[in-house]
């Protein structure tokens, strides 16, 4: 029988039902525990600052979407008017997250991952395409490889100015290379 896909990027049920093994429970709800007095104690606008949206990705969303946070917004998101909305309804999707069938993220998560998405589509999936043939995520490439060094990205190892370096490497055009750079910067500032 061929697997039935909830929605394109929605995982077939049963890789959701095998996922968590049941022991994890009680831990799962320390942990929600704790960030509920975290995000008490602090605003939600500073703890969705200090979260690492790829981290919320793996640990909220993955078990049920695509296993990378740019899969499902290539397959389910669009931005319109310079916000992240849902590719079917048009629905934004922080009022979508508030009321998400399943497991909604808490306010905090939900501006995380509402701000990363909203960055990456507005890349326009650059990096995926020019790039990820020989390269790893762009993630992993800017935290194993590059650094900033007083608001500079610079090869951890070369030295080297990568806005420079842009240039003559990946076939960017000359109004890529800023998209890019910038995009790698972020994945350092957090
Ligand atoms: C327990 C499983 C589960 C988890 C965890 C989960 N989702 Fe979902 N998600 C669903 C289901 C089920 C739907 C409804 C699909 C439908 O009705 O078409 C859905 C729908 C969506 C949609 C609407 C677009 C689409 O593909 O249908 C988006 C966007 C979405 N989820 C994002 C997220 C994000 C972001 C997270 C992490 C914060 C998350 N989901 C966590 C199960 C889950
Ligand atoms: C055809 C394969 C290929 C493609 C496509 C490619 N790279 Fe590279 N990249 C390499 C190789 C090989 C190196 C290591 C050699 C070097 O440092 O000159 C490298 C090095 C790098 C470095 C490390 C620089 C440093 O100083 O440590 C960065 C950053 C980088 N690439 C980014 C990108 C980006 C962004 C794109 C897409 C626009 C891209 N690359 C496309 C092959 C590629």
């Amino acid at each position: 029988m061929p697997v039935t896909y909830i929605a394109n990027s929605i995982r077939p049920r049963s890789t959701v039902a095998t996922l968590r093994p049941r022991g994890t429970s009680v831990h799962t709800m320390r942990t929600l525990l704790v960030l509920c007095a975290v995000i008490a104690a602090t605003s939600t606008a500073t703890v969705a600052e200090s979260l690492d949206p790829h981290a919320v990705y793996e640990q909220r969303c993955a078990a049920c979407h695509l296993p990378h946070a740019r899969e499902l917004a290539e397959s389910a998101l669009d931005r319109r008017d310079g916000k992240v909305v849902l590719k079917g309804s048009g629905q934004s999707l922080r009022q979508f997250l508030a009321h998400h069938p399943r497991r909604a993220p808490t306010p905090a998560e939900a501006e995380a991952l509402d701000r990363h998405f909203n960055a990456m589509l507005q890349t326009g999936f650059l990096y995926h395409q020019k790039c990820s043939t020989c390269h790893d995520r762009a993630v992993v490439v800017a935290r194993l490889f590059l650094t900033l060094r007083d608001g500079q990205l610079v090869g951890r190892y070369t030295g080297r100015d990568i806005a420079t370096f842009l240039e003559g490497h990946g076939r960017l055009d000359a109004n890529e290379v800023p998209v890019i750079a910038e995009m790698l910067a972020r994945q350092l500032r957090r």
